[in-house]
């Protein structure tokens, strides 16, 4: 078993004191849900978005695909709040995040880079900070469940709403893009990624899930989660719960070499920051960000992208969200030194992780060890909820594993 590490980044330290888990009536939570901790350094922005008391506790639920490793988009969208989230909530949430192994096969992958990947995103998530004290931090594939209700859903599924999502219509206009001397353009469309978005919905519906943190790019997707369960809950009965989106404050980190496209794992090689950079490597591909040659530093997402990601990036690692304050507070700087104080915050706010990283993520049997132990945990309650939907619509149940 590997030591704990005592965290040296106080967003991503556990063991806080926290007070009461307030709500919102609106489907998408923008800002934090629950109260500030009492016992750590906080962050300058409000994490409160109303004073009313929840009546259930909350299920936090999200996923990340092991299609290689988490870059500083993933980080700030995603694994930093489900850290916060952790670091705040009350022990009456249960916070379960999950390795979505179908989904990233829903592109080609080959079998030994998949399993590497899968242990490599597990030991990425421990290393930025999550506790298996605390979550249940397991495999998708490892929980059959996830695809039996995905099958019971897709049967309440419209196809001209499948048909609707930005990301099946964005792999449609590549594949009508390609030559006429390319046939397998169209081929390579399955039926897979277009159903990729009823996958999803049946992740976060077995665990009861109240609220969902994700990036911009996820919303039209947990749209579609909500739809499914209503649907479900007006034929059938009311059994499943109507998630609500959690937006990060960053919700969409751009590219360092296109500002204007998200950073994304398939980028350009220079256009992403990985959380297994070196602090040089990370300095280097910030000096080499593309900006514009407007004279100072401000922030105008429209009229200067570059420079206003890079501004957000600061803005980000250092728990802000008053761009155009962090953009005067620069203004006087030349782009060299400014890029230097962008480093600057970006490699404090990673501090320690690949470091972590690096230590856990040889360690196969300790790895094996957590995900069994998640997917045991994740598998009672998913078969629960899988259960009671099954017997609604009047089909046989998953028989309960003997205890011998
Ligand atoms: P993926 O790597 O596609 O599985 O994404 C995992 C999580 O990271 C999801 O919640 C995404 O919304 C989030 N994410 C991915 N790319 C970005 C980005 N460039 N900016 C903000 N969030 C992102
Ligand atoms: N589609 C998400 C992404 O690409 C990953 C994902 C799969 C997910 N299942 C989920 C996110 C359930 C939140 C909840 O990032």
């Amino acid at each position: 078993m590997l030591p704990v590490r005592i965290c040296s980044n106080a967003s991503r330290h556990v063991g806080c004191k926290v007070a009461p888990l307030t709500r919102r009536a609106l489907p998408i939570a923008s800002k934090y849900p629950f109260q500030k901790p009492t016992s750590c350094d906080q962050p300058k922005r409000s994490l409160s978005t109303s004073t009313t008391p929840p009546t259930h506790p909350e299920v936090i639920f999200s996923g990340i695909q092991p299609t290689g490793v988490p870059h500083l988009g993933n980080y700030l969208g995603a694994l930093k709040q489900w850290v916060d989230l952790q670091n705040l909530a009350p022990p009456s949430t249960e916070l379960l995040y999950c390795v979505v192994d179908l989904h990233a096969i829903t592109q080609p992958q080959d079998p030994n880079d998949l399993r590497r990947r899968r242990q490599d995103t597990m030991a990425m998530l421990l290393a930025v900070g999550l506790k298996t004290e605390r979550c249940v931090i397991f495999e998708q594939s490892r929980v059959a469940a996830h695809s039996q209700l995905m099958w019971v859903l897709s049967t309440l599924a419209p196809t001209n709403l499948l048909a609707r999502q930005t990301q099946w219509k964005s792999k449609l206009a590549e594949s009508e893009d390609r030559s006429p001397l390319d046939p397998d353009g169209s081929s390579k469309l399955k039926l897979g990624l277009f159903s990729y978005p009823v996958l999803q919905a049946a992740d976060i519906l077995l665990y009861g899930t109240t609220l969902v943190p994700v990036g911009e790019d996820q919303v039209q997707h947990l749209e579609l989660a909500r739809s499914l369960a209503g649907k479900f809950n007006r034929t059938f009965g009311k059994i499943l719960v109507v998630p609500k989106v959690k937006l990060a404050p960053a919700k969409r980190v751009m590219s360092l070499t296109n500002p204007t496209s998200k950073m994304s794992k398939s980028g350009a090689v220079n256009s992403q920051i990985n959380l297994d950079h070196s602090e040089s490597e990370i300095r280097l591909r910030i000096r080499g960000a593309l900006t514009d040659s407007i004279p100072g530093i401000s922030y105008d997402r429209e009229a200067r992208p570059g420079v206003s990601n890079l501004v957000e990036m600061i803005g980000n690692m250092t728990n802000r969200d008053d761009f155009e304050v962090i953009a005067r507070e620069c203004e006087g700087l030349g782009m060299k030194e400014f890029k230097d104080r962008v480093a600057d915050s970006v490699v404090e706010g990673l501090k320690g992780i690949k470091e972590e990283y690096e230590r856990i993520k040889g360690d196969a049997g300790y790895l094996e060890e957590i995900s069994r132990i998640g997917a045991e945990k994740a598998n009672r309650k998913a078969n629960e909820t899988l259960g009671k939907v099954m017997e609604a619509m009047g089909m046989g149940v998953n028989p309960a594993p003997s205890s011998s």
